[in-house]
């Protein structure tokens, strides 16, 4: 028996749960759409995934680090925001400034899923929000 494949081409790695244990799709498609579920993605860094109508997971991670001095937010289904708790800043649905001090936009990962395993790999190309470089590669 071969172990599980727990990392992929292009720095892929799988989803995991707090414990460090990878999760199936399945667990996170059987929130309400719309959900942003918190996962550990690259480096451990921790990483909302969002449930789309369609049970399908939004191929755009975003991870929860706010880009002022790090904090982790909420994400407040009432406003659709997330709503940095420290100082304030507040971001839209995809992760783009609403209202500072955070100077950038949130960080994007890859997010795939294959045999309802959740992949997460980084986010290297044009940032869709900014039409530029992003700011973390
Ligand atoms: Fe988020 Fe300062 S760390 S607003």
């Amino acid at each position: 028996i071969l172990p599980p494949v727990e990392s992929g081409e292009d720095g892929a790695i799988l989803a995991k749960d707090i414990l460090g244990n990878p999760i199936p799709a399945s667990q996170i498609l059987a929130e309400a759409p719309g959900t942003r579920a918190l996962v550990a993605g690259l480096a451990g860094d921790p990483t909302y995934l969002i449930v789309e109508e369609n049970s399908g997971l939004n191929p755009m991670g975003i991870v929860n680090n706010c880009t002022h001095l790090g904090c982790t937010f909420p994400w407040n289904s009432v406003d659709q925001q997330f709503q940095c708790p420290c100082h304030g800043s507040r971001y839209s649905a995809d992760g783009s400034v609403l209202r500072g001090p955070a100077p950038l936009p949130l960080k994007l990962v890859h997010v795939a899923v294959k045999n309802n395993q959740i992949w997460i790999s980084p986010w290297t190309e044009l940032d869709p929000r900014t039409q530029a470089k992003p700011w973390w590669v």
